[in-house]
């Protein structure tokens, strides 16, 4: 059989080729990097995926050979044979592995030519992130994007090894499934077999790996695909992968010391870095009060301070009226920021408007007095109390936010993370680990009318909260943690509810009729009636670590065939219309206006 590559095989990769290889004669395959004609004399930078290797065509050595090179561009790929040569004095490239040596041809398969690519190979690229998108296969050629492919595998490989070794069984569980509630929406796929029905795609393996446990199956992981349709942002994707685990007949310290020793790990396998273990632990309530987030940023000062006391009967009215309605006010001292424009300040007050804070109030510290639109307001008692608990001095400015606590936290935790960016307060090669503890177990939607589970509803509530279910359901505690890392939340998991008696009233809690939850749940609550062992786990964001491990800004730069903010795939058009005859066999008819 005739095939193009004939008898020709690789020798070596493009990265491989040192002084020590000088004389021998090699093959090598890959893409044009670049090519340069001088004199005569062509240059190539031939490309795989481990590096380049300069290879030459000179008309001197073979004429016919660099005829043919005359018609090679960029990204063509090509099969070379020839000679290891010495580059000649002044030629060496230190900067490149193989910058010592060069390869003479003797031998050139063009296996295909290339159109000319939308942008170059390079690590940085002057194009919009949709061409790359659209172009994902040549995207995927760039260093940058390469770096952090290998990086996935190897944090792959490590989680894979250290699990193994502590005993967990890898254990693959249904995509086609029922829903599975982690707070978003479901995709759907409609049942061919029986029309009118309808699989979930899975928000995460939770119910199966809770099953599993009942089922003996004690130490369970997967690394798997999860798949939630809701609002896209730099750190979230519509199909994502999770590093998925479960135990049996653990308590939270057991599911975190695994969960650190699988840190401590990937660290050192991928980074070599050694972390200290254990990690921190942070109430919940102290991360929000003092940070504004449940995933704060632990890298950076600038804590915020509740002030609602001192503000309490204030002449400033915004403020008064808001404490006198159960709302609080918060401050957030920007340390010697007192030279912020009116810009600035207007900027940040749109800032926090994307999580509704009615407004930002100011005050500029200067050396002896305060410069503020509402400074005015405030006796020189309030002044002294202010300045004390908000710590401000000559050269700060502080900001503030009064309304309903959730809003308050949200606009100035966030807020404080854009300051600390800001005044470059954030050392990019620390990495802080946070464990926050100690959620509460519901809180209230308030379109909806109803509580809601923060985790989900299988997280065991505190033993001693069960009886404020039905009475104070907001003050009941869960045991839930999360892992937050340098202010991402990288891994969640929880203590599961294992008897029934309690799954039931948390699902009445969360306003469900008997007759829906045992529709929806009748399965977990016939399992946990069959002799079901406390357990617990995690999950950690596998795109979230190793986007941080990346040293990137955005899930996308790792994943190799991402969708984009608008949860398509450029690359292949998905999604797309259906067939109608597709449809028919599916029972399916679109009403779209
Ligand atoms: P949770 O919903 O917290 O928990 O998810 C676990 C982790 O997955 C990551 N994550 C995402 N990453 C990218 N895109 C998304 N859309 C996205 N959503 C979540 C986060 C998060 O911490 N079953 C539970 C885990 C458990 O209780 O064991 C669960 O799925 O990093
Ligand atoms: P006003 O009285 O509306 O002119 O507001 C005076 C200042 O208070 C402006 O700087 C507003 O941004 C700020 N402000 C208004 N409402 C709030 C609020 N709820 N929290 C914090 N600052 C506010």
């Amino acid at each position: 059989m005739a095939d193009i590559l004939g008898e020709m095989r690789r020798t070596h990769n493009c990265n491989e080729l040192s002084a020590k290889d000088v004389g021998s004669e090699v093959v090598l395959m890959g893409w044009v990097q670049r090519r340069r004609d001088h004199g005569g004399v062509i240059f190539i930078d031939l490309r795989d995926r481990d590096g380049l290797t300069q290879v030459v065509f000179n008309p001197e050595i073979h004429e016919q050979v660099h005829d043919k090179a005359q018609t090679i561009r960029n990204e063509f790929v090509l099969g070379v044979r020839g000679k290891v040569n010495h580059r000649p004095d002044g030629m060496v490239n230190a900067n490149l592995t193989t910058g010592e040596i060069e390869v003479i041809i003797t031998e050139l398969k063009i296996l295909n030519p290339a159109r000319t690519p939308p942008f170059m190979i390079e690590e940085k690229v002057d194009v919009s992130e949709n061409v790359r998108l659209k172009y994902r296969h040549i995207d995927l050629r760039r260093p940058q994007i390469q770096k952090n492919m290998i990086t996935r595998h190897k944090t792959a490989s490590a989680t894979r090894e250290y699990l193994n070794g502590q005993g967990f069984l890898d254990i693959e569980t249904p995509m086609l499934t029922k829903s599975t509630p982690e707070g978003a929406r479901d995709y759907l796929v409609p049942s061919r077999v029986n029309p009118g029905m309808f699989y979930a795609l899975p928000q995460s393996p939770q119910l199966f790996k809770q099953l599993l446990m009942i089922s003996g199956y004690d130490r369970y992981y997967q690394i798997v695909k999860c798949f939630r349709d809701e609002d896209l942002r730099a750190d979230r994707q519509p199909e994502f992968t999770q590093v998925d685990m479960e135990m049996s007949f653990v308590g939270e310290e057991d599911v975190m010391g695994i969960s650190e020793g699988l840190m401590k790990k990937i660290f050192k396998d991928v980074l070599g870095k050694d972390l200290e273990l254990p990690f921190e632990r942070l109430p919940y309530d102290d991360a929000v009060a003092r940070y504004g987030l449940d995933k704060p940023d632990l890298r950076f000062g600038l804590e915020l301070c509740e002030i609602s006391d001192i503000v309490r009967n204030a002449g400033f009215k915004v403020f008064a009226s808001v404490v006198k309605k159960g709302g609080i006010v918060k401050a957030l001292n920007a340390k010697g920021c007192n030279n912020f424009s009116r810009k600035e300040i207007d900027d940040f007050t749109d800032f926090v408007g994307i999580y509704k804070a009615k407004g930002l109030a100011w005050i500029k510290v200067k050396d002896n007095e305060w410069q503020s639109p509402i400074a005015k307001f405030f006796t020189d008692e309030e002044k002294a109390a202010l300045a004390e608990r908000i710590n401000m001095e000559p050269g700060d400015l502080v900001f503030f936010v009064a309304d309903q606590p959730k809003i308050v936290n949200e606009a100035l935790g966030h807020l404080r993370n854009e300051i600390g960016k800001k005044l470059n307060l954030i050392d990019e090669n620390v990495f802080r680990f946070v464990w926050v503890t100690e959620f509460p177990m519901l809180e209230y939607d308030e379109t909806e009318k109803r509580y809601q589970a923060l985790h989900h509803p299988f997280t065991a509530p505190f033993e001693e909260d069960y009886d404020k279910l039905e009475t104070d359901p907001l003050a009941v505690k869960s045991r839930a943690y999360d892992l937050v890392l340098n202010g991402s939340e990288i891994g969640g998991g929880s203590i599961r509810i294992h008897e029934k008696s309690i799954q039931e009233r948390v699902f009445s809690t969360l306003g469900m009729e008997k007759e829906e939850y045992e529709e929806k749940f009748g399965f977990l609550l016939s399992a946990l009636e069959s002799g079901a062992p406390p357990h617990g786990g995690l999950a950690f964001g596998f795109d979230r670590l190793v986007m941080i491990l990346c040293g990137q800004s955005s899930i996308r730069d790792v994943i190799a065939f991402p969708k984009t903010q608008k949860a398509s795939c450029i690359l292949t058009d998905a999604p797309s219309k259906a067939d109608w005859k597709q449809l028919q066999e599916l029972s399916l008819k679109i009403d779209k206006n």
